[in-house]
């Protein structure tokens, strides 16, 4: 099966997606897009020796650049690993139940525009929560609203800054994100 990525920014969720399946044979990593042509997501890409490509705002929102370089890599599944932006109907359209997800808190909780990365984490120390996770999901036309696959929960303990969130939920990502990608596709 053939599996296409989309990341903003450090992509070590890719990264370890792509190692995975480089040694799993179900699948493999055939293409990694990104929205930023400064990400560090392409210089592991680049070590990795996977194509990767970036790509502006217009190509994605109101031309078929992206989608025709995906209808190029024909992809069986197509993972959102910390990718900023809202995915386009359009695409979503063209590959109904093919697009998922992953988000650093227990959806419903700590989701929606502008619930990222440290946010999130800081979102979840501000409040009190005693535990979070990390929530696996399709994607549909509203941000972190689409069917849950998979959720893993961490404890928060009361001294826990967002730092110590952060590397708990990182931790809970790597573990489980490929685990869970090889059965959905299997
Ligand atoms: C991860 O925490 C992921 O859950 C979220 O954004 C972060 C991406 O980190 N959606 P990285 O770019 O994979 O290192």
């Amino acid at each position: 099966k053939r599996i296409v990525i989309f990341a903003s920014g450090s992509g070590s969720n890719a990264e370890n997606l792509i190692k995975y399946f480089k040694t799993h044979d179900k699948a493999s990593v055939v293409l990694v897009l990104t929205n930023n042509a400064k990400a560090k997501v392409l210089d592991r890409c680049k070590n990795l020796e996977i194509s990767a490509l970036s790509f502006n705002k217009i190509a994605f929102t109101q031309t078929n650049d992206v989608l025709n370089l995906l209808h190029a890599a024909k992809p069986d599944l197509i993972i959102l690993a910390g990718f900023l932006w809202k995915f386009p109907e359009n695409i979503l359209n063209a590959y109904p139940n093919k697009v998922i997800n992953i988000h650093p808190a227990l959806l419903p909780k700590f989701g929606g525009k502008g619930m990222y990365g440290m946010h999130v984490h800081q979102a979840v120390v501000t409040n009190k929560e005693v535990e979070t996770g990390i929530t696996i999901h399709y994607v549909n036309e509203n941000y972190d609203e689409g069917a849950t696959i998979f959720q893993a929960t961490c404890p928060v303990l009361i001294t826990d800054t967002a730092e110590d969130v952060a590397a708990k939920i990182h931790e809970l990502e790597m573990k489980h994100f490929p685990l869970v990608v090889e059965k959905l596709i299997s």
